[in-house]
Formats: structure tokens, C-alpha cells, sequence
């Protein structure tokens, strides 16, 4: 008697070439993004900044810098431009080290006051309080008396200053030095390039969701 023939889909064999090629095949695209998004997370240098070569991440030293956005056609969202000089703190000559430690400072009391409990940044954290992605660029901060980066440091000192809803931030006991970090990490966050996220935050002027 002839042999019955056996579906393709009934071999074993078939199915375990199939799960071998699959796994090779989206282990090694893998690899191959990690690769590709690297260059692209990483910081910039200041010596990019004065080039004019645009990175997703710029240097640190760009709290030296004016920071605005542009709508794109191209992309269809605003992209971030780093302007002219601008004096941070009373200046606008910080190294690369010095701005690099500022806003490592920053990052340590963010990470040490737990903001992201109430807050967003860049994607992660809480809806309870505004997303700090571009807080920076927020104009409630245009509108102050004095210096913006100062109104900031004072607000995040004592959040009864230039309060500015009804749901207010508690006083975290920051000090003026961790202050200052976290202002400049604000505005070196609000130079990342983060393809328009967040969508709504459309405050500033010229924005399409501008409010
Ligand atoms: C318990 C919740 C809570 C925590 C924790 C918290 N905040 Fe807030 N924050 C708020 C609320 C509520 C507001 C809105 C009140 C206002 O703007 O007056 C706010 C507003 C702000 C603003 C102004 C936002 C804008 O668009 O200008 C900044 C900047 C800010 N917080 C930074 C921080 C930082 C930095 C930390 C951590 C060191 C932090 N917050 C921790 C609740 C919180």
C-alpha cells in the first residue's frame, strides 16, 4: 500500500526550521535597531552645538543657549531650534563639565524628590500634575517680573510662589543649589528632540495645539 502523504504543516521538522529562522531572524533586527538607536540617544558636544550639527539630545551646554520651537511641514510637528546666547543664572559661558554636573544635580533631586509620582517626563511617570517635558517652555514662566530660570527655582523652593493652579505642589525642602540643577535639567529636557511628544503640550507660541 502506497504511503498516505503528509502535510507540510504536520511536519515537525518543518515547524522546528520555522521557530529557528523566526528567532535568528528577530534576533539579529534587533541587534540591528539597538545599533541604529544609539547614535541617536546619544548627548551631543558643544562642539556640535556651534556647527549646527542637531542632535535628538543635545549637549548639556545648551542652557547657554535660547531654546524655541519650529513647526516642521516635513514632520508635522514642531521641532526644537537652539537660538542665540542666553544668560542662565546670570550666565552664559558654563563648560561642558560644569553644565554636565548642574544637571546631574538636577537629575539626582528628581529622582530624589520623586517627582515622577505626580508628574510626567519625557513619556513616564504620573497624570496628578503637569508633564515637566517642556515645562521649561510653559509661558506662565514668561510672564514673571524677574528671570524665568529664577521664578522657576523659587516655585520649585516654595510652591506657594507663583502658584498658578488650584491643585498645588507640596514644598519638597529643595535647596537653592538642587533648584538651580533642576531648572537646568528642565530646559536641557525641553531641547530634546522627542518627534512632538508630548502632542498636547502646544503651548508655546507659533504651536499647532497652542493654546
Ligand atoms: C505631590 C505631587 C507633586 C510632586 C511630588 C511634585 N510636584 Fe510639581 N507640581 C505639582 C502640582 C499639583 C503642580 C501644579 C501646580 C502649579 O503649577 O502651581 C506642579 C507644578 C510643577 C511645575 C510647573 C509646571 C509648568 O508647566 O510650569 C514644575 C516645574 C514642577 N511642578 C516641578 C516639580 C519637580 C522638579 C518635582 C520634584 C522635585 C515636583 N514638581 C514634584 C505636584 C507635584
Amino acid at each position: 500500500m502506497a504511503e498516505k502523504p503528509t502535510s507540510v504543516w504536520m511536519s515537525i521538522s518543518f515547524w522546528k526550521r520555522s521557530a529557528g529562522w523566526v528567532t535568528g531572524v528577530a534576533a539579529a533586527l534587533l541587534i540591528w535597531l539597538t545599533f541604529d538607536t544609539i547614535p541617536q540617544m546619544l548627548m551631543g558636544t558643544d562642539e556640535d552645538m556651534q556647527n549646527g550639527v542637531t542632535k535628538r539630545v543635545p549637549s548639556p551646554t545648551v542652557i547657554n543657549y535660547k531654546i524655541t520651537y519650529e513647526m516642521s511641514e516635513k514632520r508635522g510637528h514642531e521641532v526644537p531650534v537652539i537660538g542665540e546666547k542666553e544668560e542662565f543664572f546670570g550666565r552664559s559661558d558654563y563648560s561642558y563639565d560644569e553644565a554636565f554636573a548642574l544637571l546631574n544635580l538636577g537629575k539626582l533631586t528628581v529622582q530624589g524628590k520623586n517627582c515622577m509620582n505626580c508628574h510626567t517626563l519625557l513619556g513616564n511617570g504620573a497624570y496628578y500634575a503637569p508633564d515637566l517635558t517642556k515645562a521649561w517652555l510653559d509661558p506662565r514662566w514668561e510672564n514673571v517680573a524677574g528671570k524665568k530660570e529664577e521664578a522657576m527655582a523659587e516655585f520649585l523652593m516654595d510652591p506657594s510662589t507663583y502658584t498658578h493652579s488650584e491643585r498645588m505642589m507640596p514644598k519638597l525642602g529643595i535647596t537653592a543649589d538642587e533648584a538651580k540643577g533642576v531648572v537646568a535639567f528642565l530646559k536641557h529636557m525641553s531641547s530634546i528632540d522627542t518627534n512632538g511628544f508630548p502632542r498636547n503640550f502646544g503651548k508655546i507660541k507659533g504651536a499647532i495645539n497652542a493654546r
